[in-house]
């Protein structure tokens, strides 16, 4: 069986229409985009596919099972819930919206429309991150206590003047934007416990300074560090920074800490490429162990939508998973405002 996608969105979206192209069991069919000169590429790319500037339209005109969802945050639980309500189901980017409440009532849609809504998490989707996954769930860290997960830029700032830094768009800086796939595989790696509390600070003059001098607007942070209390006694600490937080162009690492070992991932030489070690005590020393092949090629993110959809599976990172990050980004944001520790509800 094959399914139909629509992908709305020609930015990151044609990063999946890339997957869906070449995946056997889906079939690009529509792109959708309001920018003209985007759409000419994607219709040169795909000339087999439709082409709409309105996704209403597209879903009116196409026979579509999915779609994913790539456009500006704040268009992310409209656009979902109109697709829920056509009937498709959803992979829709990160973040999962600007805020819980609207996560949470996309969370409800497709769960009423009995439709698949992930959200493309997709720094779980490597080889090494299958590996971490499987070194802390085989027990291998003991009792674990300790986590941290930051994701920092010296600058970098996403095409300063767009969407990215206006927060009525995006719904906030480098805390959605970058701090979510971090936080995202940190929690991933601990089996999603709940949060208990979260304190966090924003700062934001340096980007407003990169702004000025941009001639572009600009009001959300450039950097965010916060500290989450989860359940079992477990404490986070979570960085993350568009400019001025770091010395690299570009800074990730993910650590998970127990009584037993540790397991650590980052990235290496400012790239996208990362490193995976574990550490244990064996014979009276901390030893690190690296693996010398990590298993094969797992399935993309997209892949793995789709599979899901065809094979009528639940999707991971799922609703809930999307749900859960937004509470506590909002906490994050609502400590910084406040100037304090902020209890999560139950
Ligand atoms: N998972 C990842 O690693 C990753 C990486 C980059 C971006 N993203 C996410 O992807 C999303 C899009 O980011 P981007 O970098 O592609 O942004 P972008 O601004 O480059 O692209 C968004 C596209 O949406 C189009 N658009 C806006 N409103 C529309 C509408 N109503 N109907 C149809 N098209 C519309 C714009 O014309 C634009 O081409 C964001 O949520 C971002 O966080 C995720």
């Amino acid at each position: 069986m094959t399914i139909n996608v629509g992908v709305i969105g020609f930015g990151m979206g044609s990063y999946h229409c890339k997957f869906y192209e070449a995946n056997p069991r889906s079939t690009l069919v529509a792109i959708c985009d309001l920018d003209a000169a985007r759409l000419e590429k994607a219709r040169a790319l795909y000339p087999k596919a439709r082409m709409y500037t309105q996704y209403d339209e597209m879903f009116a005109k196409e026979k579509l099972d999915a779609v994913s969802v790539a456009l500006p945050n704040v268009l992310h639980a409209p656009v979902t819930l109109a697709a829920l309500r056509a009937g498709l189901h959803v992979l829709c980017e990160k973040p999962m919206s600007v805020d819980a409440v609207a996560a949470e009532e996309m969370r409800q849609a497709a769960l009423q429309a009995d439709k698949k809504l992930m959200i493309h998490l997709n720094y779980r989707f490597s080889p090494a991150s299958q590996w971490a996954k499987r070194f802390v769930s085989e027990g291998n860290l003991g009792r674990i206590y300790y986590a941290r997960t930051r994701w920092l830029r010296a600058r970098g700032i996403p095409r300063i003047g767009s969407w990215f830094g206006i927060k009525e768009m995006s719904g906030g800086g480098p805390m959605i934007d970058l701090g979510v796939h971090r936080l995202d595989l940190a929690l991933w790696l601990l089996g999603y416990p709940r949060a208990l509390t979260v304190s966090a600070a924003t700062h934001g003059d340096l980007g407003q300074r990169l702004a000025r001098e941009a001639k572009a607007k600009y009001d959300v942070e450039d950097l965010v560090s916060a500290f989450i209390r989860l359940e079992n006694g477990v404490t986070l600490t979570l960085e993350a920074s568009w400019a001025g937080g770091t010395d690299q162009r570009e800074e990730m690492m993910t650590g998970i800490y127990g009584d037993t070992g540790a397991l650590v991932q980052r990235n290496m030489r400012e790239t996208y490429e990362f490193e995976t070690l574990g550490l244990l005590d064996v014979a009276g020393a901390l030893t690190q162990v690296t693996p010398k092949s990590l298993p094969g090629e797992c399935a993309s993110a997209v892949d793995h939508f789709v599979d899901c959809v065809v094979d009528d599976q639940q999707p991971g990172p799922s609703a809930e998973n999307g749900v859960a990050l937004m509470r506590i980004i909002d906490a994050v944001y609502q400590s910084a405002r406040e100037g304090r520790e902020v209890r999560l509800s139950e």
